[in-house]
């Protein structure tokens, strides 16, 4: 995430582009109200435990961490196929840019811990807008013929594929930020923690 950007600035950003990004077909499942956590210990930043045994493939949740929406997208085996295929047009393929941005566990080809769930912070590295869902691939407004899924940041044009890796000649310097996260059993994840007890 670059550091130019104030964080208020950046917050402020993110609810006013993703409130544009609702009316432009924003269809993920909304925040999880399940929160384990107090309201108080969430604001602080505490770690958030995440049941995503409901998540089919083809869908996203969002969940709020230190005031930043987190993405848990469950790719399809289709989706998962696209990652090497784009690679030549992306701008940072491997995360090598900026390694603060994807944990050691996620510096692979699938940006994730197990390959079909992709856990992002949902927040733009240009100027802090939440872009939104483009999964649906080929032809569509603000987008290549040949679109593959991903996501679009609709503040200045940055495009991002299904593992949140930004294509080349766009204004966004990086690729979306992988949090800290951990599994606590197979559909139990933990976003803002990593080390295991
Ligand atoms: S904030 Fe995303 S492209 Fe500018």
């Amino acid at each position: 995430m670059s550091d130019q950007v104030d964080p208020a600035r950046r917050m402020w950003m993110a609810i006013t582009c993703g409130a544009g990004a609702v009316g432009a077909g924003f269809t993920a499942v909304p925040f999880v109200a399940s929160f384990l956590p107090s309201e108080r210990a969430r604001a602080a930043g505490a770690p958030v435990e995440v049941d995503i045994s409901a998540l089919k493939p083809g869908e996203k949740l969002t969940v709020e961490w230190r005031g930043k929406p987190v993405w848990i997208v469950k790719r399809t085996s289709d989706q998962l196929a696209t990652l090497p295929k784009v690679e030549p047009q992306l701008a940072d393929p491997k995360s090598a840019r900026n390694p603060d941005l994807t944990p050691e566990y996620a510096r692979n080809e699938y940006r994730s811990i197990k390959p079909e769930v992709f856990v992002t912070v949902g927040i733009c590295s240009h100027l802090g807008c939440s872009p939104i869902d483009k999964f649906q691939t080929g032809a569509q407004p603000s987008l290549p013929d040949d679109w593959t899924g991903g996501f679009l940041c609709p503040c200045h044009g940055s495009t991002f594929d299904m593992a949140g890796r930004v294509y080349k000649n766009k204004p966004a310097p990086d690729n979306l930020e992988v949090p800290p996260h951990m599994y606590l059993s197979d559909n139990r994840l933990v976003i803002g923690d990593d080390k295991k007890a």
